[in-house]
């Protein structure tokens, strides 16, 4: 199992860019599956996951070219099989993305059930609900959800819940029906805006995305389309949130300021000078420790939950004592175990974490549980006296493309051992 060795060494500074976002990737490789002409994809994140959606869609007979390493050339005009198996999805649940394109465009989808994952039980009722409501026959068996139709029929959908990749599936879904769709208490997330951005690249009508009403128009058939991922917000994000709990100063360059606004806010409450242009972010924390900061994860716009772990970690750290409310999934605290083994001092009440800032963490061995739990503990590492070893960190390279690389670049002492010595 992969370890991280990281020695605190004080402050990031430097200057890093963000790649495209791994989010918007995943829903945009899946909607090759609408098309028999060829999909181009730049500014794609060389991610586990994205690995593992291209794996997906070769086995079901998708031709997906790398003419360089954030480069995707995707054809489906020669798919084999429907099916998305139960090994490749227990590992990336987002593999429930092929879903509405699959029943969309060939009439079937049969795609192993996800399960859950450390952060949540993660249901799909939502998406299903959807394909039934535009008329797909839907069973389960065997641990997979097997879907037919005709020919999908556009509908009234109406989210009782706010889901990121319900929204995708069905915006995909819609996309090729008979007649109009409209998706109500839709995902405002930037990545659906990305996703519609591509498919309409690829002739689909869209209108509304990015607000909590879209309507789809059904079209006969797409066309051949080329598409730039948009910049990953949470990976800015992360770093800058890792700048600031180490009092640093960082500039992240290849991202939009626009997509992350709640996270700035935190930032410049817990005392960053932010500074930003078209395409960068700045922050500077003139050395001073950060101030605690209270936040409750919305949905986007509001503080996006894949950001709540990294900023535990930085009030771990800070000056006087914050509160983190997780409103999104049941079970996303488990970092604030490992953090406190590291000295943090956090009160975990439900979903309500309280975490009074020390001065100083410890370094210890700790270990990774999920994606972005595992970049908190990197953030406490970099700040904490020590060497501290940070196991099962393969679930970093889920979402993060040259982790190592880039804290280097910014100053961070850090290597990855596959065992220790
Ligand atoms: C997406 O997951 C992201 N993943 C997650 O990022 C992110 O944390 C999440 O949205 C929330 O922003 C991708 O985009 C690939 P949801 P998703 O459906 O779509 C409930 C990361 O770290 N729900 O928006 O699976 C659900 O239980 C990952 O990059 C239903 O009840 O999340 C949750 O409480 C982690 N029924 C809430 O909605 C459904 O059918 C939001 O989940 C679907 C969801």
């Amino acid at each position: 199992m992969d370890k991280f060795v990281i020695q605190g060494n004080g402050p990031l500074s430097g200057e890093i860019a963000a790649g495209g976002a791994k989010n918007a990737a995943l829903p945009i490789l899946c909607a090759s599956l609408l098309s028999d002409a060829p999909l181009t994809l730049t500014n794609v994140p060389n991610l586990r996951d994205v690995g593992t959606t291209g794996q997906l869609l070769e086995q079901m007979g998708v031709r997906v070219e790398h003419p360089d390493a954030h480069t995707r050339v995707l054809d489906a005009s020669g798919i084999t099989t429907c099916v998305a198996p139960y090994e490749l999805v227990r590992t990336m649940r987002a593999s429930i993305l092929v879903l509405g394109p699959l029943v969309a465009a060939r009439g079937e989808a049969h795609v192993s059930l996800p399960g859950g994952c450390a952060i949540g039980a993660r249901p799909v009722d939502l998406h299903l609900m959807g394909l039934k409501a535009m008329g797909a026959e839907i069973t389960l068996e065997g641990g997979f959800v097997h879907a037919k139709a005709q020919k999908l029929k556009g509908a009234r959908i109406v989210f009782d819940t706010v889901t990121v990749t319900g929204t995708e599936n069905l915006m995909m879904a819609a996309v090729l029906a008979d007649g109009d769709t409209m998706l109500e208490n839709a995902a405002r997330e930037p990545e659906v805006v990305d996703l519609a951005r591509c498919l309409r690249a690829m002739g689909a009508k869209i209108v509304g995305d990015g607000t909590t009403t879209i309507h789809i128009q059904g079209v006969k058939k797409l066309h051949a389309a080329e598409h730039r991922v948009l910049p990953d917000r949470i990976e800015t994000g992360t770093y800058l949130a890792a700048a600031a709990t180490t009092r640093g100063k960082v500039r992240i360059t290849h991202t939009d300021p626009g997509l992350l606004d709640a996270v700035l806010v935190k930032l410049q409450q817990a005392g960053a000078i932010i500074r930003t242009g078209l395409d960068f972010i700045e922050l500077d924390m003139h050395g001073a420790r950060p101030k605690a900061v209270n936040l409750h994860t919305m949905p986007h716009p509001g503080f996006p939950t894949d950001m709540q772990a990294q900023i535990m970690a930085m009030n771990c750290l800070a000056e006087g004592v914050g509160t983190i409310r997780e409103t999104i999934f049941e079970n996303r605290f488990m970092h604030a175990n490992e953090l406190l083994r590291l000295g943090a001092d956090i009160r975990v009440e439900g979903n309500t974490a309280i975490i009074t800032g020390k001065a100083r963490l410890t370094a210890a061995p700790i270990m990774a549980t999920d994606l972005r739990a595992s970049a908190s503990l990197v953030i406490a590492a970099l700040a904490a006296d020590g060497e501290t070893i940070i196991d099962r960190i393969y679930h970093m390279d889920r979402g993060y493309e040259h982790i190592e690389q880039k804290l280097a670049a910014l100053g961070a002492q850090i290597r990855r051992v596959d065992k220790l010595l």
